[in-house]
């Protein structure tokens, strides 16, 4: 398995696999990280356009993949023979304290991967309680949503990621699971973009995404049935693909990882 200090990749050898990488074709990483997929699709000869939000990725473009159409025409990027989405936050945005992802190490209740508006210490200290608990509840999935929501009016202001994971407790995990894809509108991103992915790939082409948990992995094996149903796709994997034993040993993050592949009709 490849590793780098920024971000060991996961399920690297699959992602390329189902990306059925061929020399001299074109294709896009629409979440560029450490490059680790990058790296391995212009090993096996494939021409890649890499994307992503994080100015510390030495990504081509940054920007958000919101923007996937409108970067492809920009860069002349056709035709695109795959696209892959290795979702959520790299090992390297974690691991700097001052970005504010972890509860581990002490920084700013911060969270952005790119240039969102919002920051966690903005949900955290300016939502009223109706939508802080509304958001634990979808984002977090935290059984008692209100009376955590209310602990973390109580104790407000709240700036560094310590101090909320004192108040947050046993949830710590899913709040700060909640309040990053709020930050980032995770969500709605991977719910936008998957169309333009669609849209931009070749018949015959392959869109692979990588999902870390359960709310965004439904958006895309929902996104990916529908499309089924309607003949645009074939679906590759009928039930998403995770991580061998031997990688999750070596890689504690690859474990929630699930893989979803299509081919374009
Ligand atoms: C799991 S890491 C990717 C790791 C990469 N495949 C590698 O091998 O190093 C996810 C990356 O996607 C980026 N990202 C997440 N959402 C994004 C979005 N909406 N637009 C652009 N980049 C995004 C993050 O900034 C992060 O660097």
């Amino acid at each position: 398995m490849q590793s780098n200090s920024y971000h060991t990749p996961v399920l690297l050898q699959s992602a390329c696999d189902f990306l059925n990488v061929t020399p001299g074709q074109k294709y896009i990483d629409a979440t560029f990280g450490g490059g680790g997929h990058t790296a391995e699709i212009l090993r096996r000869g494939g021409l890649v356009l890499s994307i992503d939000q994080d100015l510390e990725s030495v990504a081509i473009v940054h920007s958000n993949f919101t923007h996937l159409k409108e970067i492809v025409e920009e860069h002349k990027w056709h035709p695109v023979s795959g696209i892959l989405f290795d979702l959520g936050v790299s090992s390297h945005q974690i691991d700097t304290g001052s970005r504010g992802f972890s509860f581990q190490t002490d920084g700013p209740l911060d969270m952005r991967m790119g240039i969102s508006q919002i920051t966690a210490a903005d949900i955290v200290n300016q939502w009223p309680l109706s939508q802080l608990t509304s958001l634990l509840t979808d984002f977090g999935e935290i059984p008692a949503a209100k009376s955590l929501a209310e602990k973390i009016v109580d104790s407000r202001p709240l700036s560094t990621t310590h101090q909320l994971a004192e108040v947050t407790g046993k949830w710590t995990r899913q709040a700060f699971q909640a309040l990053r894809i709020a930050v980032n509108d995770e969500l709605g991103a991977i719910n936008s973009t998957l169309p333009q992915a669609l849209d931009i790939l070749v018949p015959g082409g392959r869109l692979v995404v990588i999902t870390f948990h359960s709310l965004e992995d439904r958006i895309v094996k929902n996104c990916f049935t529908d499309w089924e149903k309607q003949n645009l796709i074939k679906v590759l994997t009928p039930k998403p693909i995770g991580p061998e034993t031997s990688e999750m040993d070596k890689n504690n993050r690859s474990k929630s990882a699930k893989l979803r592949a299509i081919s374009k009709i």
